[in-house]
């Protein structure tokens, strides 16, 4: 495995691989990899010749506040990892090589001036309690798919609502790139990976179990005939509260493919949490269909 650290480089690898006949397949991270991310680099090794993996921890996508500082990062630890999965070159550009001219780290985004709006799915859930935040993943994402020209590109169904940003990025603005979704890993009790459980300590750790829990008993309510969207929050949101560690931010049922909340619950629906726990934001999600 080759590591780059610059645009010109990787181009002039993946160039010459093209040349060669061989597929390439992309998997975007921001790094303090775990076996979800592992797992999406296994099926790129699956599927395709050439598996690149960016490190880049994207200040972009951070708010004011937001923990872009404390972002944990381990590149040897990284390195050691996509090795075994299966990757061939991992690229990990500092900012200045990604955001060029005045940086983006001073003052506000507005020195990055070219931006990607996705309308639609973007707004709402995540993408209300973060304002911004999907512009600078779906701004970063097109540049490494306007940098890598990958046939494939993987992401988890873990950032559910990130998947559409980008499958509806790719249909809009016409990149050559099929989008990949992938299952949650999860750890043995249930918890979804996620580079910020770090953050927590072992009591808020198993606080944060409650959040597969209340996609559970959402997805028992729906099951057993509940078709009213308000009843299956409520009733997530009830499970939720019996942990004081926990704060939900939201609970919500909506359209798998539209993310929006139906009149009556019917078809491939999407449950989704996210809650604050000690210093972590944390989501997660499930699907069923009726
Ligand atoms: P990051 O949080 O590092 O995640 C990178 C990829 O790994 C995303 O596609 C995410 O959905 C996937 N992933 C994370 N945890 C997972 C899990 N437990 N199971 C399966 N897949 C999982 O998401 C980002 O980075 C950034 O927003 C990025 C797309 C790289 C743009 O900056």
């Amino acid at each position: 495995m080759r590591v780059v650290d610059r645009i010109a480089d990787l181009r002039k690898e993946l160039d010459a691989e093209r040349a060669a006949g061989r597929t390439v397949g992309l998997v975007p991270t921001m790094g303090y990899l775990h076996d979800g991310h592992v797992s999406l680099m296994q099926r790129a090794a699956a599927e395709g010749d050439v598996v690149v993996t960016t490190l880049f921890v994207n200040p972009l996508q951070f708010g004011a506040g937001e923990d872009l500082d404390a972002y944990p990062r381990d590149l040897d630890g990284d390195t050691d990892k996509a090795a075994t999965a299966g990757v061939a070159l991992l690229f990990a550009p500092p900012v200045e090589e990604m955001y060029p001219g005045p940086s983006p780290l001073g003052g506000k985004h507005s020195q990055v001036l070219t931006s990607v709006h996705v309308a639609g799915v973007s707004e709402g859930l995540c993408g209300a309690a973060r304002p911004g935040h999907f512009d600078g993943v779906a701004t970063v994402v097109a540049k490494l798919f306007a940098i890598a020209g990958p046939c494939r590109a993987y992401f988890g169904e873990k950032d559910f609502q990130q998947l559409a940003v980008i499958r509806r990025l790719a249909h809009d603005l016409s990149f050559p790139v099929e989008v990949v979704g992938c299952p949650i890993v999860r750890d043995a009790d249930g918890l979804a990976l996620s580079s910020r459980n770090v953050y927590l300590s072992a009591d808020e750790r198993r606080a944060a179990l409650v959040l597969p829990r209340a996609l559970d008993a959402g997805k028992a309510a729906i099951e057993g005939g509940e078709t009213d969207p308000e009843a299956v929050r409520r009733a997530m949101a009830a499970v939720v509260a019996t942990e004081p560690l926990v704060h939900l931010e939201y609970a919500e049922v909506v359209g798998a493919d539209d993310l929006r909340v139906p009149g009556r619950l019917a078809g491939d629906l999407r449950l989704l949490v996210a809650a604050r726990v000690g210093r972590a934001r944390l989501i997660d999600n499930t699907g069923v269909t009726i």
